[in-house]
């Protein structure tokens, strides 16, 4: 999704825009701009492409110097990737960046070109500078004011008005910004990373407040112009955080801090070999008030609400309903005030998953996020939060914050399951037994199986497509097992229920389609073996994950990949290590861009 930085202070101006937009590239984009006031005049760089491009632009027709301005990677919505679309866009006094969509945009254009304004660009964005410059009557909190009150959209801006040099707006209406606080100087931008080398204080904006940025400090006001007092907050962590540290890439370093990820995210929340979750408001009364928990997400989130499906109907014998955020909201689901709402997000901005949480409490069902980045919307509207303690997670591909996410969903499983009376304090205490050794067993399985994942991923490197099998469990992990490979190294592939293959998806099976299978859950491996034969018979090459115990040979699988075996419940948070790996590698080997795989954004604050 589009990042906005801007920036206010004594440093260089450009180049802090474009070293926070390197921080933001995780994000996703197609191309990027900054506009700095210059002796007094607003002066705009943007290209098509990298911010590289943007950096060679700048070097051969000049860079823009000054203290003050905006800066924004575009991922492309209203027209395609090109110079002129690209942000910052202009009108005669005002220039702006923006990230979000503005629904009405058309009927605006319209309005605007009846006025007798003009359009260079394709973008809804051009609209909001067109009309920023025809309300602008002097007064920028007058202007912001009169012209958000005709747009309609989820939608943050940056603005510099030509009028008031060397000071920086952001308004916030959906899409999140922040507010950075260092010393002489100020910051917005899309994301805490992107200020991150520079200060660790922040402020989070609201739905429609407003930042001024000048002199060194920083105001804010609502629409009408009334000031705000507002909470100074710190990161609690650090650039480290958000760097590679020795690493190739983003994804393999958060592969490598999962252990400690779900160590930080569970230990303090077991306490005696019980599960504690007071401090999220999660009490063992209102556990046992629910008839049916709905759980509602996107992308990889979605699929750790598949596993926690498996998890919850297994051992607390309550119905699990997992729904795609985007079809939930417009589907008008039958939800009740008896029903738990569960809204799995990393970010907790995903557009879809946030709608999805206001109808749900529109509806009266209670609800629970569990989040991973800090006072996020979707963390402040839930009626409960549980929050993940992932840090910071840079590739787009999500490793370490679908691990907490599972981890926490045991949690909250085995306490569920207990409250209901559904499982013995024995089998309680076995189970959060388990899970505290995860860390150290994930640990173990990536050290193990790195190398194997390595040499298997060359023989998906030529494959046009793949398939994953398995069963119950399996079957929910091999979800994400497909998802990665697909969105990191662009081969197609496909998650099967591995009982499903024979009703027609078999017919695709031929030597050209490796075939992965997971088979975690000894209760079902006899019946996933039989399947791994249909595909091998059928020239597939078979890979299969499986524990370190289990009775496959080289009969069934042309390539093993053994991992250690723990409760069976909990192998889904070691089968997934592999899972990451292949697709990793086979990125890696296929010489694609690992973090910021082709048209995907970290964050998805558009439907
Ligand atoms: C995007 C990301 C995925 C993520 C999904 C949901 O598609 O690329 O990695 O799973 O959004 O994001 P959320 O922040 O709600 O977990």
């Amino acid at each position: 999704m589009c990042g906005i930085v801007g920036y206010v202070g004594p440093r260089d101006c450009s180049d802090v825009l474009v070293s926070a937009l390197t921080k933001l590239e995780y994000r996703g984009y197609d191309s990027a701009g900054i506009a700095v006031f210059d002796d007094s005049l607003i002066k705009v760089a943007k290209s098509k492409g990298r911010l590289k491009d943007l950096i060679d632009k700048m070097e051969k027709e000049g860079k823009p110097s000054g203290h003050a301005g905006i800066g924004h990677t575009r991922w492309a919505t209203h027209g395609e990737p090109s110079d002129i679309n690209s942000h910052p866009h202009s009108g005669k006094r005002v220039t702006i960046v923006h990230n979000g969509i503005i629904e009405n945009y058309k009927e605006l254009k319209q309005f605007l070109l009846d006025n007798g304004r003009q359009f260079l660009s394709d973008t809804d964005t051009e609209v909001v500078a067109q009309l920023l410059d025809y309300y602008y009557d002097g007064d920028p909190i007058n202007t912001i004011q009169r012209t958000v009150r005709d747009l309609r959209g989820s939608y943050s801006l940056g603005i510099v008005f030509a009028d008031f040099v060397d000071t920086v707006y952001g308004i916030r209406c959906e899409s999140p910004l922040i507010v950075g606080k260092g010393k002489d100087e100020s910051f917005i931008a899309s994301d805490v990373p992107a200020i991150i080398n520079y200060t660790k204080n922040y402020y989070t904006l609201e739905y429609g407040e407003i930042a001024i940025l000048k002199d060194g400090s920083v105001s804010f006001c609502d629409l009408y112009g009334k000031p705000l007092a507002k909470e100074l907050k710190t990161a609690d962590w650090d650039e480290k955080a958000a760097e590679k540290a020795g690493y190739e890439h983003y994804m393999i370093k958060e592969i490598h801090e999962q252990p400690s990820a779900v160590k930080t995210t569970i230990t303090p929340r077991i306490e005696n070999d019980m599960v504690n979750l007071t401090e999220c408001s999660i009490t063992d009364e209102m556990l046992k008030s629910f008839d049916r928990i709905f759980i509602v997400a996107c992308g990889t989130a979605m699929h750790a609400g598949m596993v926690a499906k498996y998890v919850i109907e297994k051992i607390a014998r309550v119905e699990v309903i997992v729904d795609i955020a985007s079809e939930f909201r417009y589907r008008n689901p039958l939800i009740t005030s008896k029903d738990l709402v569960i809204i799995i997000s990393q970010s907790g901005e995903t557009a879809d998953s946030k709608a999805a949480l206001k109808l749900s409490k529109e509806m009266g069902a209670k609800t629970l996020a569990i989040v991973n980045v800090k006072g996020s919307s979707i963390a402040r509207e839930a009626d409960m939060v549980i929050y993940t303690h992932a840090g910071p997670e840079i590739a787009v591909a999500s490793t370490k914050a679908y691990m907490v996410q599972l981890s926490v969903m045991y949690l909250f499983a085995f306490e569920l399951a207990f409250s209901k009376g559904k499982i013995t304090k024995d089998k309680y205490i076995e189970f959060t037994k388990a899970l505290a050794s995860t860390p150290e067993y994930i640990e173990k399985t990536i050290e193990e199986v790195k190398d194997e994942c390595q040499y298997i991923s060359t023989k998906l490197l030529n494959a046009d497509s793949l398939l994953y099998i398995g069963r119950g469990l399996d079957y929910a992990l091999s979800m994400e097992g497909s998802l990665k490979l697909k969105e990191i190294s662009y081969i197609h592939s496909e998650s099967y229920a591995a009982g499903e293959l024979k009703h027609g998806t078999i017919s695709l099976v031929t030597e050209q389609m490796p075939v992965i299978a997971v088979v975690t859950q000894n209760d079902l491996l006899e019946k996933t073996v039989s399947n791994i034969k249909e595909v091998k018979a059928r020239g597939a090459v078979t890979i299969v994950i499986c524990d370190e115990h289990a009775n496959i040979g080289n009969d069934v699988a042309d390539y093993i990949i053994r991992i250690p075996q723990i409760n069976p419940l909990l192998m889904p948070m070691l089968a997934a290590v592999p899972m990451q790996l292949l697709a990793y590698y086979t990125s890696v080997n296929r010489g694609n861009d690992v973090d910021k795989p082709r048209n995907l954004a970290k964050s998805v604050t558009v439907e």
